[in-house]
């Protein structure tokens, strides 16, 4: 079985190859291939004696005693071992010249700028990790961010961290029922949020929807709020309260608690097959150590470097390569709380002329976007400050890549395209900048540490070039440790779709040079603008609309996005299909999940094609949304009278 699904079928072919530039390579940290293979190879032969070799680089308050616990599918690392990430973000570098270096510069976006020291962030996490502990919130409780780009969220979530809280941070496009079941899951005691943000001009109010969410979350005992956009707001007398107000009441003094290895320091939730999101749960010693070692690496930190990752904190990237890594570094980050193209396309290349950026991380939509806005924009600024760019959240597509690589690095910076997801914790494939030839559109090789294959459903290695499932064979300190609530998913998920490996969920393959080439998602997860989405969560919040009797949703390729949504919609019985009650079922789903959410396209029918057991045919549904046809084998259909029907609505 060379292919074991017709989707994974390896079809790019790019043969182009760029090794880093000579100057980039000589300063570089990890600074050619030879490095990085005896790294790669001291990893391989003794895996445990190389983290902990890497983990000296971390402030321990107790050093461990061993270094994995290894009882598949769970692992446990630096046992015995007691640490703060808060401390290691923030104190280690307060004994250093680094006190008065610029931890966070931040832009909002009508454009007022904040500048913190390490010192200052240290004082203000001090102060809000008193705060947490007046609210009653103790080692262990969870707490939940919703909140815009702004420091109090980064503040807010190293304050948990030092007091040994467990955050749960929900990207503020979440709205109100994507609100009540994180809180919900979790258990949080108490939310953090603001009366709103910005984005793209307009204010977008967060404190609403918060408002709604807690009158189902019985487990919130308290909510704080950042005035951030000074809109009038509802303030619940004995359960709201000010954020600058509770902050002149608490001393800065505030030390960190000296925590266990596996003391759990996030939930962070992700779509998956079901419609209900997984809790994913990671912890200290481990994820600290891989998300400041790959942050090191991979972006070949400096200290005059400003970095700027342009991820929202909501998600995964923004926990690790916005707050924890390039903070543990002692890099000064750069944050921007809003669109890329407010108020003109050039947002962003005026940011990085101003501050002179030199590190720029980013998402592919983000460079599709950039491309269909037109090259007059990035051209019109000075972006000689550059020197490194960087890619993440789903396929580059190579035309991409390579308008990156001129237009924007002028074809000077090296590329950084990271594969990793929410689960790894921390980058797993990527190029190091000073070291390996970059192929516009491979994400190239593992790190250091770092095992990885490509396999049958079966559990075979495929052979060279061909497609199959990525997998991960050992386990890694940034892994994830279960799904919140629900380990029984975490066994069945992610460790036994292939037995004794790590599932991604990823097609992929491997060429001659043992480059990988991820190939997008294998399952029922669509990768929307970056954003991981299950068909399954859009199909519920579809059919909680009572016009609706069944809804199935698939993706279809666009330019910018990677994927758009289409969603195939049954009627109940007495409701006619109309251009208005596609409009109000688009709202309703931005309603319960988000904007982010919205159905691109939705298609009213009478039958969905389903297999004679009953299950949705999504192939058939996703050939009709991207070609208008259906070439595939339809031998299992039911009723093929369906896809006549499927065909005839679209013309
Ligand atoms: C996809 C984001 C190709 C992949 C960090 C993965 C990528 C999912 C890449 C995880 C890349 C991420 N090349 N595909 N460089 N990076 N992906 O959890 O499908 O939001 O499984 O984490 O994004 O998405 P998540």
């Amino acid at each position: 079985m060379s292919q074991p699904t017709p989707n994974i079928e390896s079809v790019l072919h790019e043969e182009r190859v760029f090794p880093p530039p000579e100057d980039f390579s000589s300063r570089a940290l990890i600074g050619s291939m030879q490095e990085y293979e005896r790294l790669w190879q001291e990893a391989h032969d003794a895996p445990e004696e190389f983290w902990a070799r890497m983990a000296e680089e971390l402030h321990w308050f107790k050093r461990w005693d061993t270094v994995l616990k290894w009882e598949p599918p769970h692992a446990e690392w630096f046992v015995g071992g007691r640490l703060n990430i808060s401390y290691n973000c923030l104190d280690r570098h307060l004994e250093t010249w680094r006190r008065n270096k610029a931890a966070i510069i931040w832009e909002g976006e009508p454009g007022e700028q904040r500048t913190l020291t390490y010192g200052q962030l240290h004082a203000q996490v001090c102060r809000f990790a008193n705060v947490l502990k007046r609210e009653g919130v103790t080692k262990g409780d969870r707490v939940a961010l919703y909140m815009p780009l702004i420091p109090e969220l980064a503040i807010s979530m190293l304050a948990c961290a030092r007091i040994g809280a467990t955050h749960s941070v929900i990207f503020g496009g979440f709205s109100t029922q994507a609100l009540i079941d994180r809180i919900n899951d979790a258990g949080c005691k108490l939310v953090v949020t603001a009366d709103g943000g910005y984005r793209r001009g307009s204010e977008i109010k967060l404190k609403p929807a918060v408002d709604e969410a807690l009158k189902e979350t019985p487990s919130v005992k308290g909510c704080i709020v950042v005035r951030r956009t000074g809109t009038r707001i509802n303030m619940q007398a004995g359960r709201d309260y000010w954020w600058h107000e509770l902050m002149e009441t608490v001393s800065a003094n505030c030390p960190a608690e000296e925590l266990e290895s596996e003391h759990p320091l996030y939930i962070l939730y992700t779509s998956g097959t079901t419609g209900k999101p997984k809790g994913i749960l990671h912890t200290t010693a481990g994820y600290l150590l891989q998300t400041h070692l790959t942050t090191k690496w991979i972006f070949d930190l400096r200290d005059e470097d400003l970095y700027w990752c342009t991820a929202d904190i909501g998600w995964v990237t923004g926990h690790s390569y916005v707050v924890y890594g390039p903070l543990s570094n002692g890099a000064t980050a750069l944050m921007y709380e809003g669109a890329p193209n407010y108020p003109e396309a050039d947002r962003f290349w005026d940011i990085i002329e101003r501050h002179r950026v030199s590190i720029f991380y980013t998402a592919p939509t983000a460079i599709r976007a950039f491309i269909k806005w037109g090259e007059h924009w990035p051209l019109r600024h000075d972006l000689s400050s550059l020197r490194l760019l960087g890619t993440v959240g789903e396929p580059i597509n190579p035309e991409a890549w390579m308008w990156y690589r001129e237009i924007i690095g002028k074809a000077r910076c090296p590329i950084v395209d990271t594969w990793w997801q929410t689960e790894t914790g921390a980058i797993m494939i990527s190029p190091l900048p000073g070291a390996t030839p970059a192929k516009p559109g491979s994400a190239t090789r593992p790190l250091p540490g770092i095992e990885v294959d490509v396999m049958t459903r079966a559990g075979q290695p495929v052979g060279e070039g061909e497609g199959g499932y990525l997998v991960i064979k050992r386990p890694w300190p940034s892994m994830l440790r279960t799904i919140w609530g629900d380990d029984e998913r975490y066994r069945k998920q992610y460790w036994s779709e292939i037995p004794g490996v790590y599932f991604a969920g990823d097609g992929a393959r491997r060429d001659q040079d043992g480059y990988f080439w991820i190939m997008g998602r294998v399952d029922d997860v669509i990768n929307v603008s970056g954003h991981r989405l299950g068909t399954a969560e859009v199909e519920s919040a579809l059919v909680s609309h009572e016009a609706v009797a069944e809804a199935a949703v698939v993706a279809r390729p666009d330019e910018i996005k990677g994927s758009a949504i289409v969603a195939f919609v049954t009627l109940e019985g007495s409701h006619k299909s109309s251009d208005e009650l596609k409009e109000t079922l688009r709202r309703h789903v931005t309603k319960e999940i988000g904007a982010l959410a919205r159905p691109d396209e939705i298609r009213f029918t009478d039958a969905l094609p389903k297999t004679r057991s009953g299950k949705i045919m999504r192939r058939l549904l996703r050939e009709i949304a991207s070609s208008g046809s259906v070439a595939g084998d339809t031998t299992t259909l039911e009723d093929f009278s369906v896809l006549e029907k499927l065909r005839a609505d679209e013309e």
